[in-house]
């Protein structure tokens, strides 16, 4: 169902002691918030489980960075969708463009995590986005038509509506550049365009340098259902008021 989300990406940052203190205060501050908005925090593997434990009965969901596209067996170092699942996860990332550029993930790669995460329990959260330079040479709207081609030929239908995409324009992501609300808003309506018969049952996410500041306008957009948030989910505040927005 389409419903409004918001959910910090941690990446490769934290600690045990720094963990606990942000959620305490997560958790304090959630509160106060409206329940027209879920919430989750996408933690480093190695936290999963206590991440998972100090938000067991809250508002706040779990949710892992990337899965494995193999369900079990000899791939050192991935983790499964059940794994994730069995530390009560409710989420996993895929296809996030660090995974995409570090890692050499192909959109075929990224759509069949899509569906192993599904077949575990999970919604993935199916990010994409387009370069600075397919930007500027106009390639935006093909890139991402691509990359939701590969979603919708693996997941179908049924399981598109068992996912939120986040949109992530790769030169917003951490460089303080924000997608005007206008450029943001172009991209969602296509993307909405392209889901087909359950384009309005899907959460499409912006993500690419949200904060608090920004967050309003952004969410004031018909076709943006919340963030994928870096940076600004390694603070509570932030996070919190980022939820506000929505
Ligand atoms: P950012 O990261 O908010 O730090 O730009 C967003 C993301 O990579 O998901």
């Amino acid at each position: 169902m389409r419903r409004l989300l918001v959910v910090g990406n941690w990446k490769m940052n934290g600690s045990s002691a720094e963990n606990t203190e942000l959620l305490a205060s997560m958790l304090t501050q959630s509160g106060n918030l409206g329940d027209n908005v879920d919430l989750a925090v996408c933690a480093p593997f190695v936290y999963l489980s206590s991440v998972a434990k100090q938000l067991e009965n809250s508002r706040i969901a779990a949710g892992g960075q990337d899965v494995s596209v193999h369900v079990s067996g000899a791939y050192t170092g991935e983790i499964s969708a059940a794994m994730l699942a069995d530390m009560d996860c409710r989420y996993a990332i895929v296809g996030h463009s660090e995974r995409r550029q570090y890692h050499h993930e192909s959109n075929l790669l990224v759509a069949q995590k899509a569906l192993s995460a599904i077949q575990g329990g999970l919604t993935p959260i199916i990010c994409v986005g387009e370069s600075l330079e397919q930007r500027e040479s106009n390639t935006t709207l093909s890139v991402i038509g691509e990359q939701l081609q590969a979603v919708k030929s693996v997941l179908g239908s049924q399981g598109l509506e068992k996912s939120v995409i986040a949109y992530e324009p790769v030169w917003a992501i951490g460089t303080g550049l924000t997608a005007t609300p206008e450029q943001a808003q172009e991209v969602h309506q296509f993307i909405r365009q392209q889901l087909g018969e359950v384009a309005d049952g899907v959460s499409i996410l912006y993500g690419g340098s949200v904060k608090a500041a920004n967050a309003k306008e952004l969410f004031s957009q018909a076709d943006i259902d919340g963030a994928l948030v870096g940076g600004a989910s390694l603070n509570a505040d932030e996070f919190i008021n980022i939820a506000n927005a929505v």
